[in-house]
Parts: structure tokens; sequence; C-alpha cells
């Protein structure tokens, strides 16, 4: 299981699944694309070439439109909708790369930075990394105010752990374990700031109902959740 998940992660991510109604023809900055009717604008922008930045979407579970990282334009829409909840329409005419844009991923991107372990910014491994970089954020300019990076890592799996300092409540680790192993072992616990991924209400890992398939570690876009063999003689932020 944990070989076949490491080679997914290595294949190309349209950013939501695949989908098989009548084929419709939009344009991603100005490429021709036909996608499947019930297709996302991300997934159709993904085939003509234009990789829509993303942190809640991947192409193994269903779109859940959190992040607000992935706003598009699309010719005479009001607003910046997500592409990765907004379908495809015959003739659509969407926009991925443009000043304002821009200007929306980098407020989404430096507020998530804002209460990530500083020492793991830079030379940081994972999607998260990525689209910083494809966004070309690197930084952030708040002071350091109310945050998680003093919340103690959950160590108790023998296989991973769980850091919420690095976590951004994407839920996607939630919903792989719902869709793809059908556990529930995850929920995403209270609201707002204090939302926080939980196993099970009061549980660390190794008690609650999680049957260590490694859906969880695959997806997560951040390596809040990460495989314990990545790191000899102990995990330490940073
Ligand atoms: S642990 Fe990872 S996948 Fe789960 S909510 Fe946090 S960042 Fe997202
Ligand atoms: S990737 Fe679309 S809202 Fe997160």
């Amino acid at each position: 299981m944990w070989a076949e998940l490491r080679d997914l992660r290595e294949n190309i991510d349209f950013g939501t699944p695949p989908r098989s109604g009548t084929e419709v023809t939009i344009t991603v900055d100005g490429v021709a694309v036909k996608v499947p009717s019930g297709s996302s604008v991300m997934l159709a922008a993904a085939k003509a070439g234009k990789n829509v930045p993303k942190l809640c979407a991947t192409d193994t579970l269903e779109p859940f439109g959190s992040c607000r990282v992935c706003l598009v334009e699309i010719e005479g829409r009001r607003g910046y909708p997500a592409s990765c909840t907004t379908l495809v329409e015959e003739g659509m005419a969407v926009t991925t790369q443009s000043d304002k844009l821009q200007a929306l991923r980098k407020g989404v991107l430096e507020l998530y930075l804002s209460d990530f372990p500083e020492q793991d910014i830079e030379g940081g491994w994972s999607e998260f990394h990525n689209t910083l970089q494809q966004c070309g954020v690197s930084s952030h300019p708040y002071e350091k105010g109310d945050h998680h990076q003093d919340a103690p890592v959950d160590e108790s799996n023998p296989y991973f752990l769980f850091d919420p300092a690095k976590c951004i409540v994407c839920s996607r680790c939630v919903r792989a374990c719902e869709e793809i192993q059908g556990t529930f072992a995850l929920t995403i616990s209270a609201r707002g700031f204090e939302s926080e991924v939980a196993a099970g209400p009061n549980h660390s890992f190794f008690e609650s109902e999680c049957v260590s398939c490694g859906a969880c570690v695959q997806t997560c876009p951040t390596q809040a959740l990460v495989e314990k063999s990545l790191f000899e003689g102990g995990y330490q932020r940073g």
C-alpha cells in the first residue's frame, strides 16, 4: 500500500477526479481544450498545460474548495471563482494568470505561512512549498500573533507522525480517510482558529480507528502527516 501511494504521488495531479460526460470545449489562457462535462476548470486548465496553484485539491479526492489558492477569472462572471469547484461550460474563457490573481493568491499563502514553522519555510520540500514557489511567495509580513507552533507532535502511530504546527487544515487527510479508505477515523474539530485535525475525540492516532493505510500521509500537502522512516534519529521541526 505504501509503495503504491508513493507511485501515485509521482504522477501528474489534475486537481480533481476525471469525469465521463459529453465533451465541451473551453479556452484556458487562450488555449482551447476539450474535457468531459462535469470536469472542473482546474482539470481543464491542467489538460491545457496551465497548472493552477492549489492546496486543498488533488485528483484522487472530490473537490472541497477551502484553501482559495486556485482562484481564476472567467469571462462574463464576477469575482474570482475557485477553479477546483467550478465546472466547465461550453465556450467558457478562463484566465489563470493576472496581477489581481497573483495578489489574491499571495495574500492567502502569506496567511498560511504566518502560522508555519519559520525554520521549515526555506528549503522545505512538500506540495505546499511547490505552491509557494509557483506563486513566488517565500515570506509573510505579519508579526507573531496567535499560532499553533507549540502544539505537541503526535508520534503515537508506529509508521507516521502528525505535526499540527505544519497543518493548514485543508481536510485532505480527512477526505482521504473517508473516500479512499472508507474508515472515517479523522475529523476536523472546532472552528476557525481552533480548528484542527482530530483522530477521534481526545484520541491519539494510535488509539483511534486509524488502520495505518497511509492514505492521509500520501495526500497531506504540507507533510504535517509524514512517514517516520524519513527522519533517522527522530523528528524535529526544522
Ligand atoms: S494534516 Fe495535512 S492533509 Fe490533514 S488537514 Fe493538515 S495539512 Fe491538510
Ligand atoms: S485548491 Fe481550490 S480552493 Fe483549494
